[in-house]
Parts: C-alpha cells; sequence; structure tokens
C-alpha cells in the first residue's frame, strides 16, 4: 500500500516465514548486523524500502504478543518517525496473528499520544505534527470489528486529548469559571444538557462543605452539571465526579514548595470525567449519564476555612477541618450528596485525593475503592480492557475510627497510616443511598520529570466502564 510509512509489528524473537520478502529481508539482514533485536522496545528504520510502495519502513519489536506489548511497540514505531513529513501511516501485525478490535483501539491510542503536543502557553513550541492519516491493515473478515475499535479509540483518543489540555493549562488559565465554560462549549458541540452553578446557587443548594474550600480564593468557584441523555429517563443513570481543584496550596495547611506547580493538575478528576462525557457523546451508546464536577481553588488568605474549624456539608453531617489541605474530600462530599436527586444506577468519583495512594501504588495503578463487590469488578475489567490499570483497596470499617471528631460528626483526616483508605471512608461516609465506587489518580493523572504533562487517565477505564453498561 502507498503510504509515507508503513509499521511492522512482531512479537516473539522471529519473523513469520509468511512475511512477504521485501519486509523480511531488511530484518534479517538487520540482525545479522547486530543492528536490530527481537526485543520490546527494539525498532528498525529502513528509508526507501526496495519492493514496497511504502516510503519508510519501520520495523517494531513487541516481545509479547499481547495488545498492551502491540501498543506499546506501535508507539515507539511512531516516536521512531516523530520530527520526519510523514503524513500517513500504515501498521500491520508482523505475525500470522488477526487485527482485532482491541488493536485498533490501540492503534488509535498510540496515536494521539504521538500527536499530542502543548502549545497553548508557548509559542516557541515546535511546529505541530503533521501526522494525520493511520491505517491498520487486517483481513476482510475482521474489518468489521477493526473499524469499531477504531471508532472507539478515536472517541477514547479524543476524551483523552481534551482531558489532557485541560490538565496541562496553568492554573491562571484553567480557572473554575475556565471549565465552567469548557463544560458548556462541550455540551453545545455535542447536544449535551449543561448547568454551571455559581456561588450563590451553590449557597442555595447547600454545599457548605464545598463553599468551605472556596472561601478562601478570589477566583469563584462553580459546581457543574452535565448530562448524557442516550436512553429513556426511565433509565437510572450513572453518575461520574471529577474533583476539580484547579490549584490546591494546601490553602492555611500550605503545602511545601517543592513542585508545588504540580498542583495544577489536581483538577485532574475532574478533566478526565469530562473527557469522558466526550467520549461517550461521541460514540452515543444508550444509556445515561451525568457528570458532576466541583471546583474551585483551596487557597491561604483572611477568609481561608482554618484548621479547626467546623462547617456543615449538604448532607446535615459536620466535619471539622483539622488540615485544610484535605480539601478535595470536601468538595467532593456535597458532590455525592448531589448525585442522590438522580436516583443514580451508580456513582464513581475521580480524584487527585492523596499522596498517600502514590506511596502505595506508585505511578502505575490507580487506587479502587468500593464495598460493592460487583462494581469494583466491573471497574478492573474495563480498566484492563482500556489497558489503564487499577488496584483495589480495602475499605473495612475499622478504618473509619481515625475520622473521629470531638467537635463535629467526623473530622476531614486521620492519622498518617493508610491516608488513602481513611481519605476513601471518609467519602464513604457521604454514598448510603446508592453504589460507589472512588478511584484515587493521585499518582496517575500527570507525569513529573522531564516529560511533564498530564496522562488523560483514567478516561480509557472511564469510558470502558460506561460503555460496557450500554442497552
Ligand atoms: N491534591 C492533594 C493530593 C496529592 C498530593 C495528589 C500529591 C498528588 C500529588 C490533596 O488535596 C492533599 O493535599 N492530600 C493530603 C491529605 C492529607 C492532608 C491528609 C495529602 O495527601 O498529603
Ligand atoms: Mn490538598
Ligand atoms: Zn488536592
Amino acid at each position: 500500500m502507498a503510504a509515507d510509512a508503513l509499521i511492522v509489528v512482531t512479537h516473539g524473537d522471529n519473523i513469520d516465514p509468511a512475511l512477504d520478502g521485501a519486509i523480511a529481508s531488511p530484518i534479517k539482514d538487520a540482525v545479522a548486523l547486530g543492528d536490530f533485536q527481537f526485543k520490546a522496545g527494539r525498532t528498525l528504520y529502513v528509508q526507501k524500502p526496495a519492493g514496497l510502495k511504502a516510503q519508510r519502513l519501520v520495523v517494531a519489536a513487541a516481545g509479547a504478543a499481547s495488545v498492551k506489548a502491540f501498543k506499546n511497540a506501535v508507539a515507539s514505531g511512531l516516536a521512531q518517525l516523530k520530527g520526519l513529513g510523514v503524513k500517513h501511516v500504515v501498521i500491520a501485525l508482523g505475525n500470522a496473528d488477526e487485527a482485532t478490535d482491541k488493536h485498533a483501539e490501540a492503534v488509535a491510542a498510540a496515536a494521539a499520544d504521538a500527536a499530542y503536543l502543548y502549545r497553548d502557553t508557548k509559542p516557541s513550541a515546535q511546529p505541530a505534527p503533521v501526522l494525520s492519516k493511520l491505517t491498520l491493515l487486517c483481513s476482510k473478515l475482521a474489518a468489521k470489528d477493526v473499524q469499531r475499535g477504531l471508532a472507539r479509540g478515536a472517541a477514547i483518543a479524543a476524551g483523552v486529548t481534551f482531558a489532557k489540555s485541560l490538565a496541562n493549562l496553568p492554573g491562571n488559565y484553567c480557572t473554575p469559571t475556565y471549565l465552567g465554560e469548557q463544560a458548556r462549549k462541550l455540551g453545545k458541540d455535542h447536544g449535551l444538557k449543561v448547568e454551571v452553578l455559581d456561588r450563590k446557587q451553590i449557597e442555595k443548594v447547600g454545599m457548605g462543605s464545598f463553599l468551605a474550600v472556596a472561601q478562601g480564593s478570589a477566583e469563584p468557584p462553580r459546581f457543574i452539571v452535565a448530562r448524557y441523555e442516550g436512553a429513556p429517563k426511565t433509565q437510572a443513570p450513572i453518575v461520574l465526579v471529577g474533583k476539580g481543584i484547579t490549584f490546591d496550596s494546601g490553602g492555611i495547611s500550605i503545602k511545601p514548595s517543592a513542585d508545588m506547580d504540580e498542583m495544577k493538575y489536581d483538577m485532574g478528576g475532574a478533566a478526565s470525567v469530562l473527557g469522558t462525557l466526550r467520549a461517550i457523546a461521541e460514540l452515543k451508546p444508550k444509556l445515561n449519564l451525568i457528570v458532576l464536577v466541583p471546583t474551585c481553588e483551596n487557597m491561604p488568605s483572611s477568609t481561608a476555612v482554618k484548621p479547626g474549624d467546623v462547617v456543615t456539608s449538604l448532607s446535615g453531617q459536620t466535619i471539622e477541618i483539622l488540615n485544610t489541605d484535605a480539601e478535595g474530600r470536601l468538595i467532593l462530599c456535597d458532590a455525592l450528596t448531589y448525585a442522590e436527586r438522580f436516583n443514580p444506577a451508580c456513582v464513581v468519583d475521580v480524584a487527585t485525593l492523596t499522596g498517600a495512594c502514590i506511596i502505595a501504588l506508585g505511578n502505575h495503578n490507580s487506587g479502587l475503592f468500593s464495598p460493592d463487590d460487583a462494581l469494583a469488578d466491573q471497574l478492573v475489567a474495563a480498566s484492563r480492557n482500556a489497558l489503564d490499570p487499577v488496584w483495589r483497596l480495602p475499605l473495612d470499617e475499622e478504618y473509619d475510627d481515625a475520622l473521629k471528631s470531638n467537635f463535629a460528626d467526623m473530622a476531614n483526616v486521620g492519622s498518617r497510616a493508610g491516608g488513602a483508605i481513611t481519605a476513601a471512608k471518609f467519602l464513604q461516609r457521604f454514598t448510603g443511598k446508592f453504589r460507589w465506587a472512588h478511584v484515587d489518580v493521585a499518582g496517575t493523572a500527570w507525569k513529573s520529570g522531564a516529560a511533564k504533562g498530564a496522562t488523560g487517565r483514567p478516561v480509557g477505564l472511564l469510558t470502558h466502564f460506561v460503555l460496557s453498561h450500554a442497552v
């Protein structure tokens, strides 16, 4: 096939004897020269390969035969082509196995990742990549499956890209007001119902805990309610709740200055539920989805909430705020209570909630919490299908003791031990009326260091989870 580049992904440590000689012979030559090995991550680049219509050939070794290894190999192949004038890339499986919808989804994800470039506040950024068209080769028999996978993958990739764009924006650009505007725009573009409550309206609802966090900042809070209606109103909706702290300074319990800039990512949960809504609105499954985002800044000031202050949540339960840096749970608890009015089929909240979750799981798995085994299993299954891993952590009642307060129904923090779990136990106190799960993405919503940037996680997991409820 004529193309700017052909990427051939091989697994195992040998080539398929049936592979076209025009591809097989440069591989054999490269192996003989010691220039290529069948090891995950290795690539071979050939310019103007003889006997092929493609202008460039990249052979990418996957190591294992899994979809995950395939996706990583495609990513390596695309990285090899980075900065070249490649517009149209054809991808093919080099072994005898058949491409599936999962391979197609992986290709879409890897391609969107390779094409993503932050430019919003960086005029000196390199020009946008020219890569604009992808083809995945498959048999006629597999074509329908592969097309379905590409459509799903493209929608998820658009959701991931949207989430990354929101999360990467600096806090002085991505304010609660901006998030509200973006939600409105998303609604306009995709025919969704979007309401954005301002401070007065939030006061009227009675979200005393959310407002306590917001009161320290001159930047006004917003509460976003966005609905996708793909099924009759009689069908109970899935509700997704995302933590939308557009900057977390810690408040009066101020954080140390090292890496504090990364707290612009404290709205990663909000970005991911909005990204998921985008993916779902594009795929139009037969189900109802509601996205709730409480969003504000957490700042120290003369109007800020103080350690020891007691606030009344929307649920009527009172909270002694012992640490103003445990603000995520304070905004989420009111959003969870607000979710009750929709009689949801289930509620999943997503939050960059605790540093303790990073200590527990590192930067690979998100933390999953749910008292509901069936719901937790569905989320784990979705995470596997999406290659967006989660690991379940416990919610035994014993952990709840840490939240006892002498001056309110509960304190907002326990001791340092099991910090991700006690945060989840706090949230659980607001979820008695529905099936609920909590995903802590503190370690997975963004990357630190030289490659600092949002990941768009867990849009893949959430989209797969929501899609699994289509009727
Ligand atoms: N947004 C942070 C959690 C966080 C920290 C996410 C570092 C990613 C990286 C959250 O609001 C917070 O400050 N949590 C505190 C809770 C503590 C005071 C009980 C934490 O984890 O230290
Ligand atoms: Mn905090
Ligand atoms: Zn926070």
